[in-house]
């Protein structure tokens, strides 16, 4: 697998609009945010101290941490709000035939999901 190579993760009915989805690329928990139908793709790890963010809430493009509460921007992964002081890792996404796909993190190999 390459860096960037675009990886299936899920079915797009798996994940309602203001809805997050948490989903695995070679071991790396990557979490998935509906807002408005236009899925974006960021770490499931909060850089703060590892909170799972897939957990937090969604409320419209800003992502809420369940564990101190730092708040990012899904669309580019900015930090908003403190304890986090820096910006979680996004990915790019696509949505073909109904299927989301991430661009792979990095030189990792891939372990597809079943999107049936
Ligand atoms: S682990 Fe996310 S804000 Fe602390």
């Amino acid at each position: 697998m390459r860096m960037g190579e675009f990886v299936p993760v899920a079915r797009g009915d798996e994940i309602a609009p203001g809805e997050l989805l948490r989903v695995e690329v070679d071991g790396r928990l990557i979490c998935l945010a509906n807002v408005d139908g236009t899925i974006y793709a960021v770490d499931d790890d909060c850089p703060h101290i590892g909170g799972a963010l897939s957990d937090g809430e969604l409320d419209g493009c800003v992502l809420t941490c369940p564990v101190h509460l730092a708040r990012f921007d899904v669309r580019d992964g900015r930090v908003l709000r403190g304890p986090a002081r820096e910006d979680v890792p996004r990915y790019d996404v696509r949505v073909e035939d109904g299927v989301i796909l991430v661009a792979a993190p990095g030189e990792l190999r891939c372990s597809r999901r079943d999107t049936k």
